[in-house]
C-alpha cells in the first residue's frame, strides 16, 4: 500500500482536558506523522459545512453546539494506509463500545464526546483536507 493522506480532528474535549499531545503521540507510535496542522476554534458555519452529510440526523445541532464548544486541532497525517491505520487507532465512533486501549476509548467518553475524528474513505479524506488546508500548504510536504 502506498503512502496515503488523512484528515484528523482532536475534537474540543479532548483539547480541553489536556490530551492533544497523548493522542499525537499514539498517532505518531502508530505511524502516522502530522504534514500540516492547526489549532482552530471553529465558527458555527464551519462545523455546518464540515458535517454537512449529517445535516438530516438527530443529533447534527448537538454535534456542531458540540465541536464549536472549545479549540480543536485539524491535522492532516500521512503515512501507508493511513485512512485506515487511523480508524484503527481511533477505535469505534462510540467511545464507550471503542476497543481497550484505542484512542476513543482512551480519551474519550460517549458517541458525542469521542475525542477524535478521522475520514473514512478517500473521497472524504479528499473532501477534509481541502476544507482546512490549501493546496500551496501541502503541495511539498511528505515525511520520511
Ligand atoms: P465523527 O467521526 O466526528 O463523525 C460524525 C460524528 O457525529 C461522530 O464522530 C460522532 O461524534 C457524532 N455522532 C455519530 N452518531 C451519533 C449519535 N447517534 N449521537 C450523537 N452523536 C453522534
Amino acid at each position: 500500500m502506498a503512502k496515503e493522506r488523512t484528515f484528523s480532528i482532536i475534537k474540543p474535549d479532548a483539547v480541553a482536558a489536556g490530551n492533544a499531545g497523548h493522542i499525537l503521540q499514539q498517532l505518531t507510535d502508530g505511524g502516522l506523522r502530522p504534514v500540516a496542522m492547526r489549532l482552530v476554534q471553529l465558527t458555527t458555519a464551519q462545523a455546518e459545512g464540515f458535517y454537512g452529510v449529517h445535516r438530516e440526523r438527530p443529533f447534527f445541532r448537538d454535534l456542531v453546539k458540540f465541536m464549536t464548544s472549545g479549540p480543536v486541532v485539524v491535522q492532516v497525517l500521512e503515512g501507508e494506509n493511513a485512512i485506515a491505520k487511523n480508524r484503527e487507532l481511533m477505535g469505534a465512533t462510540d467511545s464507550k463500545k471503542a476497543a481497550p486501549g484505542t484512542i476513543r476509548q482512551k480519551y474519550g467518553t460517549d458517541i458525542e464526546r469521542n475525542a477524535v475524528h478521522g475520514s473514512d474513505a478517500p473521497e472524504t479524506a479528499k473532501f477534509e483536507i481541502g476544507f482546512f488546508f490549501s493546496g500551496a500548504e501541502l503541495a511539498t510536504l511528505s515525511v520520511g
